[in-house]
């Protein structure tokens, strides 16, 4: 296979140095004496050794790499360095429950590609060892990081530590609950570190976890990024002091502690609790509604498969994602198409005053695109594009409240996973929303209008997007702040 091919198929993207340290570092500090000189710690799938190699002379280290091609430099990281299948494959030095730390960055992604590379009888003996493979009609489609994550399991002895790079999905998609939760009768969650930027294509966190039945008092620490990116060093350096002392504080990351039970059933990801957390604080001074309840008219654009939309001279006007800016629906070139066709059903025709919402891609829902409509013309929304219809909830509120602190946690929690962020409707409904007498929402509209939209329909000239984008921003900084003191 191709340099490329193994890449490709066998899921590698090698860990940092720094990102590594990080690692090797929460995992030592959470277990303290636990971890101490002589333990012996394994990396199943371990690639050049990156892992492996931050861990020092005092310890026992063994690596397993399927692609040959790594393996002259993962022998230079490790006391042991095999080459073969780290799920399959039987090896002198490892024995199951022999180890006092799995250290890993597992391959991810479906089953699918790689049962080639582990025999014909591949896979027989994989229902045979793995457990979560019992209840699997379709293996295949079975990630592959969680069948590592049950060798993490095999691996360590009772107590024993795990600390594992885990794609996104692992912790917050709700398909992998079921693997979760089986995790979670058979370890201790300690912590869970997002490593926002560590990888190029995929987003992961830093599970550590600790073999044996769930202790009601450990509690997970869940660590996450604040404001802007932090340098991996400066926040390796402030994780390892969270993890140390939770209660000290700093601007690079912020810590929430939460009980095993609180995990079953639930997401594991930071991002989902701090938006969380956020809601109840917010909960016990300010009533706050659903999204659902003010919501008369919910839907998206038409897909229609295999047609792109034609422009048309004098057409019905199509509002898509990219149509709506940071302070408004730029409506200077919007793409037209024939009246009453396919892509301009009735359904989703947009009125003066609904709320549009860019449903997906980390560009547009990944930086809340919304706008009012203010139109007065027909026109309608691209597929990728919510129409949300209120009654009893001014829209330009609801719109600025999703762009606060507290609106921008919350669609990033619904938001995660591996891949395109995505909001479903059900999510949309669920988004809870401080109900502030209209007047005060209608002040803000009236903001808006007056100080905004003005601007805004001048924007292609610089210095009046700016200017129109910072009176948005104080708009919505005024809210932020009123939320923040308000009581009712
Ligand atoms: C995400 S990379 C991480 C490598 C290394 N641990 C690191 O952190 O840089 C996953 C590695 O697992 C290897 N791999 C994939 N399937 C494997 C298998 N069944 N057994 C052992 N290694 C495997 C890949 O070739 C790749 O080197």
């Amino acid at each position: 296979m191709s340099n490329e091919g193994n890449a490709k198929t066998l899921a590698q993207h090698f860990t940092p140095a720094a990102v590594a340290q990080l690692a090797w570092d929460a995992v030592r500090t959470l277990a303290g004496k636990e971890l101490g000189a002589g333990a012996r710690v394994v990396d199943p799938a371990a690639g050049e050794g990156a892992l492996l190699a931050v861990v020092g002379r005092a310890y026992q280290t063994t690596g397993i790499e399927i692609d040959e091609g790594l393996v002259e430099r993962g022998r230079s990281q490790a006391d042991r360095f095999y080459t073969g299948d780290g799920l399959l494959g039987t090896f002198p030095a490892v024995v199951d429950e022999s180890f006092d730390c799995v250290l890993a960055n597992p391959p991810f992604g479906k089953l699918g590609p790689m049962l080639p590379l582990l025999g014909t009888d591949g896979p027989r003996r994989l229902a045979l060892r793995f457990r979560l493979l019992d209840r699997q009609k379709q293996m295949r489609a079975f990630p592959v990081e969680s069948l590592f994550v049950e060798r993490a399991l095999q691996l360590t002895r009772p107590a024993g530590w795990m600390a594992l790079i885990l794609p996104e999905g692992f912790l917050a998609n709700a398909r992998q609950q079921g693997v979760r939760d089986w995790l979670l009768a058979r370890a201790e969650v300690r912590a869970v570190v997002a490593l926002p930027g560590a990888f190029d294509k995929v987003q992961t966190a830093l599970v550590v976890l600790r073999r044996g039945q769930p202790q009601a008092r450990a509690k997970a620490r869940l660590i996450a990024p604040l404001g802007k990116r932090p340098s991996v060093e400066q926040y390796a350096q402030r994780t390892q002091l969270l993890l140390g002392a939770p209660s000290s504080r700093g601007p690079e990351a912020a810590l929430l502690s939460v009980g095993q039970r609180a995990l079953h059933a639930r997401r594991w990801d930071p991002r989902f609790w701090q938006g969380r957390v956020a809601v109840r604080r917010l909960a016990g001074r300010l009533q706050l509604v659903p999204l659902g309840e003010y919501i008369c008219h919910l839907t998206y654009g038409p897909i229609v498969t295999g047609r792109r939309p034609q422009h048309v001279e004098a057409g019905v006007p199509v509002i898509r994602q990219g149509d709506l800016a940071e302070t408004g629906l730029d409506e200077r070139a919007l793409l037209c198409v024939a009246p009453a066709g396919a892509h301009d059903p009735p359904r989703s025709r947009v009125r003066p005053g609904d709320l549009l919402l860019s449903r997906s891609g980390a560009g547009a829902l990944g930086r809340n695109r919304l706008a009012v409509y203010l139109g007065s013309g027909p026109a309608n929304v691209g597929c990728f594009v919510d129409l949300i219809r209120l009654e009893g909830l001014n829209p330009f509120y609801a719109w600025f409240f999703l762009k606060t602190r507290l609106g921008r946690e919350q669609i990033a929690a619904q938001a995660n996973g591996v891949g395109t962020p995505n909001i479903s409707f059900g999510e949309i409904r669920a988004l809870q929303i401080a109900a502030l007498p209209l007047a005060y929402q209608e002040v803000l509209e009236r903001r808006y209008r007056e100080q905004v939209w003005p601007l805004h329909c001048r924007r292609e000239r610089t210095e009046f997007r700016a200017e129109a984008e910072q009176r948005f921003c104080a708009i919505v900084g005024d809210l932020e702040d009123h939320l923040q003191t308000r009581r009712q």
